[in-house]
């Protein structure tokens, strides 16, 4: 499987549960690794921003106000496969229908606060990834190669 990276969020509901160590955990045990963490309070245009592909879906501004509603943790995860594989280990959008032992069968409320946002193609990661971190904020494991 192919090397790729990916971006995902501790939305603010994962945050005030205090459960940002039991996430970062889950998904480095799944053999993610994160190359890349800052913490953020997001601003209503980021949010708007990040978001933007739904910006005519329903639910749009409940999600940019939730998602600016406390901070968050952002990170980019690298990994073979690391796009489908924090999927996985994050579970449906909808914690009702999200498999048991994912992330967000065991801790999210309901399908906004789903506690973890993860890029959901090659293409968004790319982009998800650029709008937070600038690729001179992101550290490399080529010294695995070399070692
Ligand atoms: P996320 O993966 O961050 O991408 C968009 C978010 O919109 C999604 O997770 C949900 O938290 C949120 N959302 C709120 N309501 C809905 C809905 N009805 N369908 C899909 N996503 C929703």
């Amino acid at each position: 499987m192919a090397n790729e990276r990916t971006l995902s969020i501790i939305k603010p509901d994962g945050v005030e549960k205090g459960i940002i160590g039991k996430v970062i955990s889950r998904l480095e045990s799944s053999g993610l690794k994160p190359v890349g963490i800052r913490m953020a309070r997001l601003s209503r245009a980021e949010a708007e921003g990040f978001y933007a592909v739904h910006r005519e879906r329903p639910f749009f501004d409940d999600l940019v106000k939730f998602m600016t509603s406390g901070p968050v943790v952002l990170m980019v995860l690298e990994g073979d496969g690391a796009i489908a594989r924090n999927r996985e280990v994050m579970g449906a959008t909808d914690p009702k229908k999200a498999a048991e032992g994912t992330i967000r069968k065991d801790f999210a409320t309901d399908i906004e606060k789903n506690t973890v946002h993860g890029s959901d193609s090659l293409e968004n990661a790319k982009v998800e990834i650029a709008y937070f971190f600038p690729e001179t904020a992101i550290t490399s494991y080529a010294w695995k190669a070399s070692s």
